[in-house]
């Protein structure tokens, strides 16, 4: 099945789904990483790191779409309050996947970095200038940690879910289901 259903999620969200999960933990580890490590392997870790968060900048335009023009899999809980809170969290995760590769695009920008795709160069979008350095620096480190504390409460309540209220969350964003 490769379309949602207003029951079940299709192969193609599901890929989104896990593959999206790893490349992005992967970003914010080289990202975190990328403080710590010696200038030998610095330059590397930022190619790959920059690279990668290009993919998810395309990977999530990609996903929205394929998300809008999808039945969405209709909510398993009845509370409100539940589905309130699980959408601003979903919310953030979208917002936060705009928001990581964009600022740190402009980050490299300002910084006068050349922004290499695995190699080729792309286009500056905005001047360098030192001042803004720090600002952007932080911009850019926020996006990051807005996702990983969301990513840890959706990996929490996806626990919650299987283990406490013994429900179909997570069993059906699975590949095998
Ligand atoms: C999903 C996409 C991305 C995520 C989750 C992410 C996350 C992070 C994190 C957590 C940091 C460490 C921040 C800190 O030290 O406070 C970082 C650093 C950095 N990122 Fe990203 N990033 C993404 C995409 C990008 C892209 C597309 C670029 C550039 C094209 C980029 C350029 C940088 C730069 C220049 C640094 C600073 C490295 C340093 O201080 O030595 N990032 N990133």
């Amino acid at each position: 099945m490769i379309r949602n259903t207003i029951k079940k999620y299709g192969l193609i969200s599901k890929t989104f789904h896990w593959y999206m999960a790893g490349i992005l933990l992967f970003v914010l580890l080289l990202g975190n990483l990328s403080e710590h490590t010696p200038k030998k392997y610095y330059d590397f870790l930022m190619l790959v790191h920059n690279s990668l968060g290009i993919i998810i900048f395309i990977l999530v335009i990609l996903r929205l779409l394929w998300r809008w023009s999808n039945p969405k899999p209709e909510n398993i809980n009845k509370s409100r309050l539940l589905n309130r809170l699980s959408n601003l969290v979903f919310f953030i995760f979208y917002f936060g996947m705009f928001a990581a590769p964009i600022t740190g695009y402009v980050l490299m920008n300002i910084e006068g970095k050349e922004v290499l795709f695995f190699g080729v160069e792309l286009v500056n979008i905005v001047e360098s200038n030192g001042d803004f350095e720090k600002l952007a620096h932080n911009f850019h480190g926020i996006a990051g940690d807005l996702l990983l504390y969301t990513f840890v409460l959706h990996f929490i309540a996806a626990l919650y879910h299987h283990y406490i209220r013994r429900d179909e969350t997570l069993t059906r964003i699975k590949f095998n289901n």
